[in-house]
């Protein structure tokens, strides 16, 4: 009865990203109203757990995971494990295919380089940071002045600790807060399911509603000992958590409070209308065209061969994935009007500032200073845009790149053996890697196919300077190419190809294994890389001069537009730290006429089904569960639920954070956004933007009944409905 009353208060708590630590001060009671159950300290605290310690960045925020047993066991997305478990797999062990499932600890898979860190404290050192700063002050001074600041700062905070300590800024460099974290570097993978049922519905599912994914996967965080931080080591042990989160069985239903907790990587919420401009005229449709011919290369090759196939497909996806989210942002920011929404704002903020004398001092007219940093930056977007997507498009270049600092090694004169070695050694293993993965008769195509886009769209003096090899007339670039030259880059990439050490294993670490400074000098690939590297630094230092005149402007325009609406709770942009968002389980209306339910079932999995089409075939185990509706404890009323929407605030690297409901009970796992709103990191669409989450039921359905992998289950603490008698009894018992 009470519920249905608060139902009828339309909720406006969707939009968001909060800090966890001001969640008392500045969402609380608006929480409670939408059902939350738990105090504030229950979230946050520094002194005693609180649901933040179940919660980890991946690599530092590309990603979110939570802690789910007291032995460690973490959840995150399918996606965002899929280059691990890519690298585990091959044409014998297919694990993308068929998935993987540790059947106890020794099984577990480990992944040099992978970390976790878990959030200590917040702190807001504000006043610490911006003490010695005034108001006019140049940009680069005051700019100097905040760097010291925070230095000394980290330093403090750090002090003989092993935590890790980061400074960042907020509200466009209005604020400063400082976060405490602590990393793990043990992560096993535990348990993957197949891509057919992990990435099911693959790239023409993607960002869309309705959707049937089972974008999950298990990993296991490890300790040293003593239970601190250690490197990979067999006698590491499963970590003991300061708080892992109940998993319920309870369900959702729509209007039901829910909550995510994770590490949203960045928005963009102050943009501009210049900003959303250049956003539609250059930086999209640059990225889109050029990710297209990326994505052409390594499909002809991957579907090809499935050696190459598994090779490519994390590369692939990551690439598909933002090609495919430019085009829907591009669309998104143009269907809804967004630049006109941030004209009006901007109007807004003109007439605000203009009637004050004061206003007029403190902020001048920033709209009118980002505006002349943005003219800059549009005569140099696209070439920069190029370089990103084109030039380092290209394996051999990203991967010469990283031989840079080698080449340096290398001209030290008073090089030691000891450092040589030590050098090699780390280049040899970033070559394993790195060959492993890598096919050099696609890169071949990919890098002839990128610059030569490259060279017909950008002026001359935006091109990397070994394209004076392509011109008979000039000197000799590379000594012993020579044949007809004229613009025939296909032939530059055949003979850069053929003799570049940095396209075969065996050439590279044969260099290696006798390293002579002219030898790489003199190659070709290497060449070529630095020579794209070399236009790149170019192109962007040219870019950051005008940025600064932006970072100035977005200062004061965002700290006038809270001024201006000084009852309004402004939130500062996602950057990779810890947000709190909470709203509800909801549905939408996509269009007219058009409602979509805020749930999906494994009967839409079964109706998507297409043998003839890679993202849709369904597991021959899925259906013969479907068919005897075997689905144990994890569906209602025999339904089996997959996957649901609610109205929470996310972006890019939310993916993998819990959904949790009102008592802190784990109840879907988020991985996407939706399609008409693509244009949400630039501007929140209340009535559209709705948050993709699979639904934990499926992921344990997954887990017990179509892996089989039962003992996994058991690591967790259940939470049964309450409501249902014949389950009373089981409700929090632990299944040991
Ligand atoms: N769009 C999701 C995100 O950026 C990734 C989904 C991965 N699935 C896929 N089919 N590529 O978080």
């Amino acid at each position: 009865m009470i519920l249905a009353v608060l139902w009828l208060t339309p909720a406006k708590a969707d939009e968001g990203m909060w800090l966890p630590f001001l969640i008392e001060r500045l969402n609380q009671r608006d929480m409670e109203r939408l059902g939350l159950q738990l105090t504030a300290r229950e979230i946050y605290d520094v002194n005693n757990s609180s649901l933040k310690d179940a919660i980890v960045n991946l690599n530092g925020g590309s990603c979110t995971g939570e802690i789910i047993s007291p032995n460690g066991l973490m959840l995150t997305n399918h996606h965002c494990a899929y280059r691990s478990i890519q690298s585990h797999t091959s044409v014998e062990n297919d694990y993308l295919a068929n998935g993987f499932w540790a059947a106890n600890y020794e099984a577990e898979l480990p992944n040099p380089g992978m970390f976790v860190q878990f959030m200590i404290r917040i702190e807001d050192v504000t006043e610490k940071i911006l003490g010695q700063v005034s108001s006019d002050m140049a940009a680069e001074k005051r700019q100097e002045i905040i760097d010291q600041a925070i230095r000394t700062e980290t330093i403090q905070a750090k002090g003989d600790t092993h935590y890790d300590v980061v400074i960042r800024p907020f509200f466009e460099g209005n604020e400063y807060y400082l976060f405490v974290l602590e990393s793990f570097y043990d992560v096993r993978l535990v348990g993957a399911p197949p891509e057919s049922i992990g990435k099911y519905g693959g790239d023409t599912d993607n960002w869309m509603w309705p959707r049937q994914t089972g974008d999950f996967a298990l990993y296991r965080v490890y300790s040293g000992p003593d239970g601190k931080p250690a490197p990979y080591a067999k006698e590491n042990i499963p970590l003991k958590p300061k708080h892992f989160l109940p998993v319920s069985l309870e369900g959702v239903k729509e209007n039901d409070f829910a909550m995510i907790l994770g590490y949203p990587g960045s928005t963009d919420r102050y943009l501009t209308s210049t900003g959303v401009q250049l956003a539609i005229d250059q930086i999209n449709p640059t990225r889109v065209k050029i990710r297209e011919e990326r994505l052409a290369v390594m499909r002809e090759f991957m579907e090809a061969d499935r050696a190459v196939d598994i090779q490519y497909a994390s590369k692939y996806a990551s690439v598909s994935n933002y090609w495919k989210y430019f085009i829907g942002q591009t669309a998104g920011l143009k269907r809804l009007k967004v630049y006109e929404k941030k004209r009006e704002i901007e109007k807004n903020f003109k007439n605000w500032v203009s009637a004050s004398q004061e206003r007029q001092q403190k902020f001048g007219d920033p709209v009118q200073l980002i505006d002349e940093g943005y003219e800059k930056i549009s005569l140099i977007n696209i070439p920069f845009y190029y370089m990103i997507e084109a030039g380092l498009g290209v394996e051999m270049v990203s991967f010469g790149s990283r031989i840079a600092g080698f080449e340096r090694v290398l001209q030290d004169e008073k090089l030691t053996d000891y450092k040589l070695e030590n050098a090699v050694k780390t280049l040899k293993s970033a070559g394993e890697t790195f060959f492993k993965d890598y096919n050099p008769t696609l890169d071949e195509k990919m890098f002839h196919t990128l610059l030569g886009m490259l060279k017909s769209n950008l002026e001359e003096k935006h091109h990397p300077d070994f394209f004076r090899a392509l011109q008979t007339s000039d000197e000799q670039y590379f000594s012993d190419f020579q044949q007809d030259r004229d613009n025939d880059l296909p032939a530059l990439a055949a003979y850069i190809y053929a003799s570049s050490i940095l396209a075969s294993k065996e050439k590279f670490m044969d260099f290696l294994d006798n390293p002579e400074l002219e030898k790489l000098k003199n190659d070709p690939g290497y060449k070529a890389a630095m020579s794209i590297l070399t236009k790149y630094r170019e192109i962007s230092a040219e870019r950051g001069a005008a940025m600064s005149k932006l970072g100035e402007g977005y200062r004061l325009f965002v700290a006038g537009l809270r001024e201006m609406n000084p009852d309004k709770n402004y939130y500062p942009n996602a950057n990779s730290t810890m947000r709190l968002t909470y709203g509800q389980v909801l549905g939408y209306n996509p269009r007219d006429a058009v409602h979509y339910k805020y749930i999906s079932t494994v009967e839409g999995v079964m109706e998507k089904e297409d043998p003839n089409h890679h993202e849709f075939i369904v597991p021959e185990r899925l259906k013969a569960l479907h068919d005897a509706r075997d689905y144990g404890d994890y569906a209602e009323d025999g339904v089996l639920y997959v996957n649901f929407l609610t109205n929470h605030d996310i972006t890019g690297g939310n993916s993998g954070s819990p959904v949790i409901n009102g008592k802190g009970h784990l109840i879907g796992t988020a991985f996407d956004g939706n399609w008409e709103a693509m244009s949400g990191d630039i501007a929140f669409e209340p009535e559209l933007q709705r948050c993709i989450s699979v639904d934990i039921r499926y992921t344990l359905f997954i887990i017990d009944k179509f892996a089989g992998a039962k003992h996994l289950i058991d690591e967790m603490t259940l939470v049964y409905p309450e409501t249902e008698p014949a389950k009373k009894g089981r409700k929090a018992r632990k299944k040991k």
